[in-house]
């Protein structure tokens, strides 16, 4: 299958915002009304390229779900048990269109679109015909359009998004929040995500794949299944029109590579059959658990040092493009983790790639826990798709379902949803995460590896439960699957519930959590866990503890929303990596007189503290601490040094002056216009020596490319993350008319059609048997049509785009300098007479005076000619936006189409 990108040039509107109605076109073939039609004129939606959340570019609303987000796109609220109220807006509904013509060259062949991801209850129409529906926000979908395409002509794709009912009690966002792509297949192809390559360690690949033959003709030929640089082989393949069959073959790889975290060795299969050619990328690597050893990848015990992570990330809400979810994966690597749990739903496709590339294990995961149809969908979506990534190391089958866990019949869901996934991938073990500690009634004890949520999770047995719970279910492997869960910000030196103030130092937990010490030497101390997940590795929307209605993000994070460090990152550098790591924190500017816990993050046998030259204190270090010194402050330098195998580290905190400027630098670049550029703003003071509690508020201005969102980590900030684009406009009051002057009405109201009816009796005869026939006639008018002719001047409007009316009535054309720019009659192109308001009609002015006119066809129920609003405007890029600095930094997120010219710059606001 060829594939193309398919997720620049999409047009957006909000349903709120839209006037007309949207008809499903239920009724007939391509029939649908409004923003599904295929004619439709969308030119004032708003263009939007793909990845998009609109839900990041609402402001924030407390009154809305701080779970979520406290985004306003949907009605629930954790809080309430009723709605929103009808006063308060939710815009919960979101279209999308692209328009697209089909390529001469895909005559014959068949077409699919593939959504990765779309949150959520995505309805999706192609040229007016509606097509199907997919609910789950997190499984990606693939729909085949071929019969609906019309060659030679503009064809249209909508799609309307409803985020209204929630999947999780994080931020979910809105909207195409992943890539979309066009599949151009032979009628002889390969059916997407059935294919299923699994290897040996010998170097032994079976692979299974179907073929579909949609033609009338039966298909008889062969299959080649290829691996570069080893033997092809070919399999004898037969198929009746019109059907399908599987096709499988035994390949070998002579010297295998295997895949592993350190190394993540990928092979291609491809597949031919016909003109057709398939490629899969896989790994050889053998997964597997051990009740005694723990996890083994490639038969060798390997603690997992893992990180659960919600898909959202700063300024961008869910809407990742590729290269963000790379940053993420390597920042995790970065600080030790080996492994990412996708928390608590299936993945962006490009983060499975990511940690097959980078070499990250996963714990997939399905969102929806039970075995209705709905469930076992989304399970057989996520398995099918992702189960030829060798970075996939265990399926999680369900998280915490509290109002089952602990009841029989959860085993029988737990026990059909593991015969579900073993059929679908019989190579991978599977999980469950329970926080009910050593409960074995339900789901754990189904669980074929039992999963734990938090150790502290322990049903009044104290701590070392698990040793008891592994005793007695002795065949059983154990994963930690959540842990942490303390809370703490980014710099901070102090805690304070009242006044919304966390310390960083991760040792503030919830009631259910673990400092990082405290989780980390008890899963590395016992070899028959499997090792376990911090929660969480980011930051994310939603879920504020321990503020849950004043705040708006987590502050689980090892790493901010944003993507910057919290010390306790070096906690696990230092414990999970071999590198040298000594790191002190928070930072040294605070009052004279308070004695502060500095945090020493290090792996050094021994640590010694200095206050402006004097030693204050050598402490040993033993594996996993994490020491916390006392110092009453004084301004100047607050140093360390230890020794680390042999060699000795440095590390230093400095009082900073006032902040003086600001520094800049480019944190991940963008390599294309599909990427996301991230840039530091970071206060200094007139030194350069960095204000770790300048909280000032900020100007970025950007040349050659937009902000598409800033972020500063800062889980308290309710300032807009992402600014919509900007309009600049001017709005007309008065036409010239041949009567005199006409003054532009308020926007004409909806009204009901108008029509002439009467009823007329018709003699029987003309061929007809009726003896007698009483005819209901109608008619649009008796008086004839009036053409009425609107004119203005108008001058110093060269820089605008468009000129766009509120309402038309009547059937109206429209000028500019004696050049039609469009009309609202014609049904070709972007419009449909009955359905598009306002009308935006995209038009070149000249400089100095130009002239509008508008001929309108007045009917005899003809709304006014011109009402409402009428305006001559353009749309301004988002350049320039106030970001305010959070414990002294905060970040720019960058698109441009040509990412080597932008230029950031940045001012301190008084
Ligand atoms: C767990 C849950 C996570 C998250 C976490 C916060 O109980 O599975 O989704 O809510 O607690 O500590």
């Amino acid at each position: 299958m060829k594939r193309i990108a398919f997720h620049q040039g999409w047009e957006f509107a909000l349903e709120n915002d839209l006037d007309a109605f949207n008809g499903f076109g239920f009724d007939k073939y391509s029939d649908a009304l409004g923003a599904p039609a295929h004619y439709y004129d969308y030119s004032c939606w708003e263009r939007v390229d793909l990845p998009h959340d609109w839900a990041v570019s609402l402001l924030v609303d407390l009154r809305a779900n701080t779970f979520a987000g406290a985004r306003a796109n949907t009605h629930s609220h954790r809080f309430m048990t009723e709605r929103r109220s009808e006063a308060e807006p939710v815009c919960h509904v979101g279209w999308y269109r692209r328009q697209f013509v089909p390529e001469d060259g895909w005559a014959g062949k068949r077409v699919f679109i593939e959504f990765e991801g779309v949150f959520r209850d995505a309805a999706v129409w192609v040229n007016g015909v509606y097509l199907d529906r997919h609910l789950s926000g997190y499984t990606s979908f693939i729909l085949e359009i071929t019969d609906h395409l019309i060659f030679g002509e503009v064809n249209s794709i909508a799609v309307r998004v409803d985020s209204d009912q929630y999947e999780g009690w994080w931020y979910e966002g809105a909207g195409i929040y992943r890539n979309v792509f066009l599949h151009i297949a032979e009628p002889i192809y390969v059916k997407p995500w059935k294919t299923a390559v699994r290897t040996e360690p010998d170097g032994s690949v079976s692979a299974e794949c179907i073929v579909v033959n949609d033609a009338s003709e039966p298909f008889m030929g062969e299959a080649v299944f290829e691996i570069a640089g080893e033997n092809p082989v070919r399999v004898p393949v037969e198929i009746a029109p019109y059907g399908e069959a599987p096709v499988h073959a035994a390949l070998q790889i002579s010297h295998p590579i295997y895949w592993h975290v350190d190394h993540p060795h990928l092979y291609t299969l491809t597949i031919r059959i016909g003109r057709e050619e398939h490629a899969e990328r896989f790994g050889v690597r053998t997964v597997g658990f051990d009740a005694d050893r723990g996890f083994l990848l490639n038969g060798e015990p390997f603690k997992i040092r893992g990180a659960c992570v919600h898909q959202d990330f700063g300024g961008v809400g869910v809407a990742l493009t590729d290269n963000l979810q790379f940053y993420k994966i390597r920042r995790l690597k970065e600080m030790g983790a080996n492994a990412y749990r996708c928390a608590h739903h299936a993945p962006s496709p490009a983060l499975l790639r990511a940690c097959d590339e980078l070499g990250m294990l996963v714990m997939d995961e399905t969102r929806l826990f039970g075995t209705s149809p709905e469930a076992i969908r989304q399970l057989t979506d996520v398995i099918e798709r992702d189960r030829n990534h060798p970075c996939v190391f265990i399926w999680s089958l369900g998280n915490e379902e509290f109002s089952v866990q602990d009841k029989p019949h959860s085993f029988r869901l737990m026990e059909k949803m593991t015969r579900i996934a073993k059929r679908l991938d019989p190579t991978r073990p599977v999980t469950y995460s329970g926080n009910n500690g050593p409960d074995f009634t339900g789901a754990n004890a189904a669980a074929e590896v039992r999963g734990v949520n938090y150790i502290r999770n322990d049903g009044n047995q104290g701590g070392r439960w698990l040793d008891g719970y592994h005793a007695d279910h002795p065949k059983q492997p154990l994963i930690g699957t959540e842990e942490g869960s303390y809370v703490l910000s980014r710099l901070g030196a102090k805690n304070d519930l009242g006044s919304g103030q966390l310390d960083s130092s991760g040792l503030v937990t919830m009631p259910w959590g673990s400092t990082p010490k405290g989780w980390v030497k008890y899963f590395e101390e016992r070899d028959y866990l499997a090792g376990s997940f911090l929660w969480t590795g980011f930051d994310y929307r939603g879920e504020p503890n321990p503020f849950i209605t004043a705040f708006i993000a987590s502050s689980f994070g090892a790493i901010d929303l944003c993507g910057m460090e919290k010390p306790p990152f070096y906690y696990y550098q230092a414990w999970w990596t071999d590198q040298p790591v000594l790191f002190l924190a928070p930072h040294w500017n605070h009052k004279p007189g308070d004695v502060i816990d500095v945090c020493v993050f290090t792996n050094c046998e021994e640590v010694t503290l200095f206050l402006n030259g004097r030693r204050l204190e050598t402490r040993a270090v033993k594996r996993f601490d994490a020491p916390v010194f006392r110092v009453p402050y004084e301004p100047g330098v607050l140093s360390a040094e230890g020794i680390c195998r042999g060699s000795m580290l440095h590390a230093g905190l400095r009082t900073a002056g006032q902040i003086a400027d600001l520094r800049i630098t480019e944190v991940l670049r963008a390599g294309s216009a599909d990427d996301t550029a991230i840039y530091q703003i970071e206060a200094v003071d007139e030194n350069g020596v960095f204000c770790p509690t300048a909280e000032n508020l900020t100007e970025v201005c950007l040349d050659g490319g937009v902000i598409a969102g800033v972020g500063n980590g800062n889980p308290a900030c309710f300032d807009p993350e992402k600014l919509l684009p900007g309009e600049e406009a001017i709005v007309l009051r008065t036409f010239q008319t041949e009567d005199g002057l006409y003054t532009i009405p308020p926007k004409a109201p909806n009204h009901l059609r108008c029509r002439h009816d009467w009823l007329e009796t018709e003699p029987a005869g003309n061929g007809f048997e009726d003896d007698l026939r009483v005819v209901a006639y109608y008619a649009e008018s008796t008086v004839p049509d009036r053409t009425i002719s609107l004119s203005t001047r108008i001058s110093h409007v060269e820089d605008c785009e468009y000129i766009e009316f509120e309402r038309l009535g009547g059937d109206a054309r429209i000028f500019l300098n004696g050049e039609e720019i469009g009309n609202n009659i014609e049904r070709s192109g972007r419009l449909s007479i009955s359905h598009a308001r306002p009308y935006r009609f995209p038009c070149r002015f000249r400089e100095g005076e130009n002239e509008i006119t508008v001929l309108s066809i007045q009917k005899e129920f003809s709304d006014p000619p011109i009402s409402g609003q009428v305006k001559i405007g353009r749309m301004i890029p988002v350049t320039s936006q106030k970001v305010r600095l959070h414990f002294g930094r905060a970040r720019v997120f960058v698109r441009s189409q040509t990412p080597d010219q932008v230029r950031l710059t940045a001012r301190i606001l008084p």
